[in-house]
């Protein structure tokens, strides 16, 4: 059996991490998108449906279990910009003896900023989320994850990858 593996990626809120694992995952990987399950749990079909968080929270984390269990490698496509995010997921690897891969997406803040502009705005009249986010959510995410970068290596990660990091972090 090989070595199960837990991939996840850290960043913003329009940082590419989406675009990055649809290019990038390695084939086989299951994906964990709280986005998806949370728009699949919807009944009106929004991943930012806060309602449903802690039931994608919930089958995202059966899923990880059991694919990490079957040696498998699962791929974790999430923000994780708040440290206990990141230790779930690693308590999880942790159980199931998996290796694991943080993958930071970090681009400069106005980067991540244009990118989520120019999604969506609209509210949902169901649910209330917009696709977008608005621009202090995502301009407090980059800053949690600006400012735990240098924790980053303490977290227990067997790996760390830096895609994106702008100029001035790059020799932290
Ligand atoms: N490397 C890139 N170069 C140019 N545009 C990009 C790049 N990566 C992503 N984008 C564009 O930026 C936007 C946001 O990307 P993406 O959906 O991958 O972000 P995300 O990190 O998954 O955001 P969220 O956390 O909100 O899901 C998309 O329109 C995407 O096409
Ligand atoms: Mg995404
Ligand atoms: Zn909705």
């Amino acid at each position: 059996m090989t070595r199960p593996t837990l991939i996840a990626t850290i960043g913003p809120c329009g940082a590419g991490k989406t675009t990055w694992r649809r290019r990038h995952a390695p084939a086989g990987a299951v994906v964990v998108s709280l986005d998806e399950t949370r728009a699949a749990l919807s009944p009106c079909g929004c991943s930012g449906n806060h309602a449903v968080n802690a039931a994608a929270v919930e089958a995202a984390t059966t899923s990880t279990r059991e694919v990490l269990a079957a040696g498998g490698t699962v791929v974790w496509d999430t923000t994780a910009y708040l440290s206990r995010f990141r230790a779930h997921m690693l308590d999880l690897a942790d159980e199931a003896g998996a290796r694991t891969v943080g993958l930071v997406v970090l681009p400069p803040l106005l980067t991540a900023l244009a990118r989520n502009a120019g999604r969506d705005a609209t509210v949902c009249p169901h649910c209330g989320s917009p696709r977008r986010v608005p621009d202090p959510v995502v301009w407090r995410m980059h800053h949690a994850i600006t400012t735990d970068l240098p924790r980053l290596p303490g977290e227990g990660w067997h790996e760390l990858r830096f895609l994106d990091l702008p100029p001035y972090l790059r020799t932290r």
